[in-house]
């Protein structure tokens, strides 16, 4: 190699004037990807991505969204009654930017239900939420300021489930990201089916 440059100087001072450059590319693209923010995917919601049902293109806007939720829960007006199938929740907030994230929350996880496409399986009880996403109804009313919904099932143990998530919405409505921090548990009686 040195022979060619013993040759023609001139090649190894062109070389030369390439070699920073050069340096500098190969850094930055490796670094752009080392530095690559883990998929959206892992963190916070560690095993979103539909297990294993192909890419999960709505993660990031539903992240978005319940994040907006959490950081303006102090805005959010939420009652929870429990009927023998299921609960009725009204999900409201004087703020219109805030009932409109409601709203739209609320119907990008009836399609994770229905879908299987989950997140948040770190936490127990939403692992559970959508392993029996099936068999749940839901129904959904908007409101002025949010949204009313009937969730149902007609499995005894699913309905334990949706009442101890609807007890967790509350709690992420009274406690924002303190709340979604945490592991919920599943319902006490509430096996592994
Ligand atoms: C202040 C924050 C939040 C509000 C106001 C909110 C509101 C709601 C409402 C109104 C429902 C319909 C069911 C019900 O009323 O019980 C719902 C369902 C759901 N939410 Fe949220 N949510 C919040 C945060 C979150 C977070 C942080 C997650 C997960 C990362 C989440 C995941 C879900 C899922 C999976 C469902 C469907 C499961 C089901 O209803 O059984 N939510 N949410």
């Amino acid at each position: 190699m040195f022979t060619i440059f013993k040759d023609s100087p001139m090649s190894f001072q062109r070389l030369r004037l390439w070699i920073g450059p050069l340096a500098w590319v190969i850094f930055f693209s490796w670094a752009t990807v080392a530095a690559e923010p883990p998929n959206s995917v892992a963190y916070p919601d560690k095993g979103a991505g539909g297990k294993g049902k192909g890419a999960d293109k709505n993660f990031v806007a539903d992240r978005d969204t319940f994040h907006f939720l959490l950081t303006n829960h102090k805005s959010i007006q939420r009652s929870v009654k429990k009927i023998d199938n299921g609960v009725v929740t009204i999900t409201e907030s004087e703020n219109p930017e805030v009932a409109q994230k409601i709203q739209e929350h609320v119907r990008a996880m009836y399609e994770r239900l229905k879908s299987g496409k989950g997140l948040r399986y770190w936490d127990p009880l939403f692992g559970e939420v959508f392993k029996h996403g099936k068999k749940m109804k839901m129904e959904i009313v908007n409101t002025e300021k949010g949204v009313k919904v009937t969730e149902t099932s007609d499995d005894a143990e699913v309905v334990k489930i949706i009442q101890a998530h609807a007890d967790v919405v509350t709690q992420f409505v009274e406690k924002g990201f303190d709340e979604a921090h945490k592991e919920h548990p599943l319902p006490s009686s509430s096996s592994k089916k």
